[in-house]
């Protein structure tokens, strides 16, 4: 039983956190705890009582950042592996439709599917876990072990991402055989995931729902620009629309290698550009004018006091890129930075760029949000 390998220390809500838990907030902030935590370790797992020392819940104390505790089940009883497994098979009947027509999909996405700091994407027959603080090592573990087990899959990678609070432990295959790249179908497209040395766990499955969309746009004879193009999944989906030339941005070298090899299927209606989007976009010739252009950046802030200077550098960039449109083109600007609500992003949208909004795209069911921090992915369509 998963209960019996963790020793629980008790710790008492504050009255504000005591509300989050039970309005179903799966984090404590640290602002509202009181200094009994302090003394805990990263990693401590937490019975929580409320003011008359009831049982209202357990938790994972995280020593850094904003998030004090994730909790992990509310109410009075621990949980254990069976309750692990109900939850489990929830998250994969959620992607029960979603399964049956890609190869590759987010079987376990952290607190939205009741896993804190726990993300676990399937490519083809590999599982791919990401732990996100120390206290979840253990529990990502456990709930990859059995998703493998569910889902069949021989192999399984640990790839935690770099922590804030030091080197944490290393890239591992905790079962079968991890080849470095894993091809897999996504609504018939062939990608490539990078679990060598790619970006999260080798490629952002969150964007597929923009890949279909651009996939089912008429390009024929149409000229795209692609900035901040990771590994090109999105050019491909551009060339498999009929454009006629894609231009492709991105910083790092190796994603662009990798796109060349991968994601390109007629080399001589691909550029691929390696260079700091946002001064190449200022020396880029007025007359490059594009039909479709995509703007991704990445992440821009962790930090909520720097939300309004990040919105600000989005907003010259959009607006850069929109004024290489051509007559009637398209722009898709994306943000994946969570500290940016989405309405405070189409706000600045609507003021960046002079033109109609057409559509917003949603996450997929494999990356719904539950709770209003995971909402982080924005997709917004303009003409
Ligand atoms: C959110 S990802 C883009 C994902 C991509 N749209 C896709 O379809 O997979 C952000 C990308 O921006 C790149 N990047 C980060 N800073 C950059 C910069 N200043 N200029 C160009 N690329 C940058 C990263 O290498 C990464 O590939």
């Amino acid at each position: 039983m998963l209960c019996r390998r963790f020793r629980f220390r008790r710790y008492q809500l504050k009255k504000d956190s005591l509300r989050a838990l039970n309005e179903g907030h799966p984090w404590i902030f640290r602002g509202a705890m009181s200094s009994a935590a302090e003394v805990f370790p990263d990693g401590q797992w937490l019975a929580l009582v409320d003011g008359q020392n009831r049982p209202v819940g357990f938790g994972i104390y995280q020593a850094e950042g904003a998030v004090g505790i994730r909790v992990l089940r509310p109410g009075a009883t621990p949980p254990d592996s069976d309750w692990l497994q109900r939850r489990l098979n929830r998250a994969l009947e959620r992607r029960a439709d979603l399964r049956q027509r890609v190869e590759g999909f987010r079987a376990l996405n952290g607190e939205s599917d009741g896993f804190p700091g726990v993300v676990l994407d399937v490519y083809g027959r590999v599982g791919v876990l990401q732990t996100y603080c120390a206290g979840v090592d253990s529990l990502g573990r456990y709930a990859a072990a059995l998703a493998c087990r569910s889902l069949d899959l021989p192999g399984l990678l640990w790839k935690p991402p770099q922590r804030r609070s030091g080197p944490g432990p290393v890239r591992r295959v905790l079962r079968g055989q991890v080849p470095r790249c894993v091809a897999f179908a996504e609504e018939g497209m062939r990608l490539v995931a990078d679990l060598e040395g790619g970006q999260k766990t080798g490629l952002f499955l969150d964007l597929r729902g923009l890949r279909r969309w651009i996939r089912n746009s008429d390009l024929t004879g149409r000229r795209v620009l692609n900035l901040f193009s990771y590994t090109g999944t999105l050019g491909l989906a551009a060339e498999l629309a009929g454009a006629r030339e894609v231009w492709q941005v991105d910083a790092s070298a190796q994603a662009l290698a990798f796109a060349g090899h991968h994601h390109v299927q007629d080399p001589a209606r691909h550029r691929l550009v390696q260079a700091d989007v946002f001064e190449w976009l200022k020396d880029l010739s007025q007359d490059e004018l594009f039909d479709l252009v995509v703007v991704d950046p990445p992440a821009l802030t962790t930090r909520a006091d720097q939300v309004e200077r990040v919105l600000a550098r989005q907003a010259r960039l959009v607006s850069r890129a929109a004024a290489h449109l051509a007559p009637g083109g398209t722009l898709v600007a994306c943000d994946c930075t969570s500290r940016i609500p989405r309405t405070r992003f189409q706000q600045m949208l609507k003021k960046a760029v002079p033109l109609r909004h057409r559509q917003t795209l949603l996450p997929e069911e494999d990356h719904a949000p539950r709770f209003a921090e995971a909402d982080y992915l924005k997709v917004e369509i303009y003409r």
